[in-house]
């Protein structure tokens, strides 16, 4: 009897660790007759970190705009922590996105707004924190994650691109989201800024356990980043595997995009 319960906890707190996060299934959607989905399945679990390859056009952004609500499938399954999107109010879809931050592609400052009002924005707006301190600590600390404490009274027009992407970034993590979408998050910057944002997201994942998908292009952030890589062709994933099992691809197409990785 005794060591059924053990047993019993055992698979409990392995099912714990394997904890899915999002699950979608034969997931569809067109605009017109322009079919960008056409199947895709893929479950990411607690604390991982989930990279999404393919040429431009093929859907990525679509996707993950379908897990935050943005656009509705027009078939399919689609859950966050266990929560069927499809089906929520405009209420539920509010409360969801507080626990997801979103890495626009295009960043998306408000630029009448210093760097300090814009991540001032979503400590008070959305999770309504009125504590003046409290709400300082937190914007030096992400100032100091992600390297720019010194921007903080600037205008989001006084700084380069890739500064302006970490301040996105430092407003996405802000909220401290247990699930982080990004949308080429390295996209546009150099070498090495884009290699400093590949390890913050990973030093993101590691520090909060953050569930995270990764959208890019960046071989190197895949390489980063990745606990696994998918990979999207016409509306499906054709391939999916750990960067090692993607480096040993026959698949032409994975290995156009591995390429230059090793
Ligand atoms: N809201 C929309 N209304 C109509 N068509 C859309 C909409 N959003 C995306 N599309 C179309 O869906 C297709 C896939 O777009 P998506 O932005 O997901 O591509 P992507 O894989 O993210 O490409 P990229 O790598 O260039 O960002 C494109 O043909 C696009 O024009
Ligand atoms: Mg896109």
């Amino acid at each position: 009897m005794e060591k059924e319960t053990a047993q019993k906890y055992h698979r409990e707190s392995d099912t714990m660790e394997d904890e899915v996060v999002i699950h979608i299934k034969g997931l569809k959607k067109s605009f017109g007759n322009k079919e960008v989905l056409k199947n895709i399945n893929l479950d990411v679990k607690k604390g991982e970190n989930v990279v999404v390859l393919g040429r431009s056009g093929q859907g990525k952004s679509v996707t993950i705009q379908c897990i935050v609500g943005l656009l509705k499938p027009d078939e399919g399954e689609l859950t966050v922590f266990g929560e069927d999107v499809t089906e929520m109010s405009d209420d539920e879809l509010k409360q969801l996105r507080i626990k997801i931050g979103f890495l626009f592609q295009s960043g998306a400052l408000y630029d009448s707004m210093t760097v300090r009002e814009n991540l001032e924005f979503p400590l008070t707006r959305v999770l309504k924190m009125k504590d003046q301190a409290e709400i300082d600590q937190r914007i030096e600390e992400v100032l100091e994650g992600v390297g720019l404490l010194d921007a903080m009274d600037k205008m989001p027009s006084d700084l380069s691109g890739g500064m302006r992407k970490r301040i996105g970034l430092a407003r996405t993590i802000i909220v401290k989201p247990e699930i982080i979408l990004y949308d080429e998050p390295t996209t546009g910057l150099d070498p090495i800024t884009s290699r400093e944002i590949s390890e913050l997201i990973l030093t993101l994942q590691k520090k909060y356990k953050t569930t995270s998908i990764i959208i890019t292009h960046d071989l190197e952030c895949a390489k980063i980043t990745a606990d696994r890589i998918v990979v999207m062709n016409e509306g499906e994933y054709i391939a999916e595997g750990t960067l090692e099992e993607m480096l040993q691809s026959d698949n032409e197409l994975v290995k156009s995009f591995l390429r230059d990785i090793s």
